[in-house]
């Protein structure tokens, strides 16, 4: 058995993360490039401290990034070495609207990702493109308030359509928003969302979530439309939450927590918000801002695929302040005793990436994708120049593994694979560069000093063999 003969095996980046050249090709200012180094990052993600412009003597880690934008030809060329299938990354929206409510698109933006798809082609390389990864055009969020705003979904139509029409043969595989309960945990990140003192936050969160789901809608139909072989996927951050002890109370909160992740797939692959989900929002004193038609949008427009990002499980208690927290700031969770940890907290468990993967596949029974997996850890240039990052293997031939049991033993539908940050890139979370991911290292530290050279680690070879062997030899 084992995967299917054509799994996308690859790994995956996002603009903000990867391309730098912000300020190059005509490219507009985004949230992503407010988001700061240091301290105040958690609280701009959030929305709770405001930020609308560059300010002197603040390092912004997306400006320069891995610099993606000039290295993509060497980039490409390294995962083609890994024998890459598949190449996730994401559209830096300002590229191609730099104000994002323009009429005609940015040429130069165009041109360049139509050159990176080439690039990818040359090599019989998959892109997997998300359309949105955490950007919003800061124009937009300063007009009309990023996504609280519905004027939203027409130019995230806007800017789909130009994609979908300019990219038709080169690009099939498209996910509409990176993780999208991100609204929840990190709003001004994941839609722009800023928030005044006192106000009922949850209100301004649930209208972002239905005009994205809606734009979400829309264009998988536009996608379908422009090319019957475009698959289209949503995206979720996943890792199933189990409860603290056997309690019933403790048992509720984590399926309560599970929901909460639920609640976005069940519209875009259902087709319609269940139950729990409008009870839930009335208990948050907030409203869906329906309007005439949504609901059909929804129910006749839902995705081909489910991806998401795994990292680790998390626990719910209903006692939650009782228990030790994990270090994490925008997934955190109650810690788990039976589980190791990363060097930042995270907790590392490979037989919860089959549990949540089953628990995907069993409620919705649509093909799966796996778009983020991986570890985040230090890594030491020996004096030979060599990167052993045995860790970084250990981890992933573990997940692997347990996604093969998914697969082998579950019978889970899987359509492929790609790690996060296959090259080394800037950390959502913390801004950190030394949070290091990759097969492939990027001479860069923290404060953005650095040759950006690019070097092979220990896990390059070994992801090579992985996808030669068609995940047999782990
Ligand atoms: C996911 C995001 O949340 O996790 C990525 O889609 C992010 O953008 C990744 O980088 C890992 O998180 P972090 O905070 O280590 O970068």
């Amino acid at each position: 058995m084992g995967f299917r003969k054509d799994f996308l095996w690859g790994g995956a980046t996002a603009a903000n993360q990867v391309e730098g050249g912000v300020f190059e090709g005509g490219r507009g200012l985004a949230n992503v490039d407010l988001m700061p180094y240091g301290s105040e990052r958690y609280s701009v993600g959030t929305g709770m401290k405001h930020s609308s412009r560059i300010e002197e003597g603040v390092l912004y880690p997306s400006h320069t990034a891995v610099d993606f934008y000039h290295h993509y030809k060497e980039d490409i060329g390294l995962f083609a070495q890994m024998g890459f299938r598949c190449f996730r990354m994401s559209i830096a929206w300002t590229r191609i609207f730099p104000k994002g409510d323009e009429t005609e698109p940015n040429e130069e933006g165009l041109k360049f990702y139509e050159d990176v798809f080439l690039e990818c082609r040359k090599y019989g390389i998959e892109p997997l493109v998300t359309i949105c990864h955490f950007d919003c055009p800061m124009h937009l969020v300063e007009t009309i308030g990023g996504w609280r705003s519905r004027k939203m979904i027409d130019h995230y139509v806007r800017l789909s359509r130009v994609l979908f029409e300019r990219y038709k043969g080169l690009v099939r595989y498209w996910l509409t928003f990176n993780e999208i309960n991100m609204i929840l945990h990190f709003p001004f990140v994941a839609a722009g969302l800023k928030f005044e003192e006192g106000e009922n936050r949850y209100q301004a969160m649930i209208t972002a979530a239905h005009h994205e789901l809606i734009a979400s809608a829309i264009v998988t139909k536009l996608a379908h439309k422009i090319d019957p072989e475009n698959m289209v996927g949503c995206m979720v951050a996943a890792g199933s939450y189990y409860p603290e002890t056997c309690h019933p109370n403790d048992y509720w909160k984590a399926l309560c927590d599970n929901r909460e992740t639920y609640m976005f797939i069940d519209v875009q692959s259902r087709g319609y918000y269940p139950p729990y989900a409008l009870k839930w929002i009335e208990g948050k004193n907030a409203v869906i801002p329906f309007k005439d038609g949504d609901e059909d949008i929804l129910k006749q427009n839902t995705v081909d695929f489910i991806s998401f990002s795994y990292y680790s499980s998390r626990v719910s208690s209903a006692e939650p302040d009782k228990g030790k927290q994990t270090e994490s700031n925008i997934f955190a969770s109650v810690v788990n005793p039976y589980l190791e940890s990363s060097e930042w907290g995270w907790q590392i468990d490979p037989l919860g990436f089959r549990i949540t993967i089953n628990e995907l596949y069993d409620r919705y029974q649509k093909p799966l994708f796996v778009v983020e997996n991986g570890l985040g850890a230090k890594d030491v240039i020996e004096e030979d120049g060599s990167i052993n990052d045995e860790y970084r293997i250990d981890y992933l031939r573990r997940h692997i593994q347990a996604m093969k049991d998914a697969v082998d033993l579950d019978g889970v539908d899987l359509l492929g694979y790609t790690t996060w940050g296959c090259i080394d890139l800037i950390s959502n979370g913390t801004g950190e560069m030394e949070k290091r991911y990759g097969f492939i290292y990027v001479d860069r530290d923290n404060l953005g000093n650095g040759t950006m050279k690019r070097m092979k680690k220990k896990s390059a070879d070994w992801y090579r063999q992985v996808i030669e062997s068609n995940g047999e030899k782990l």
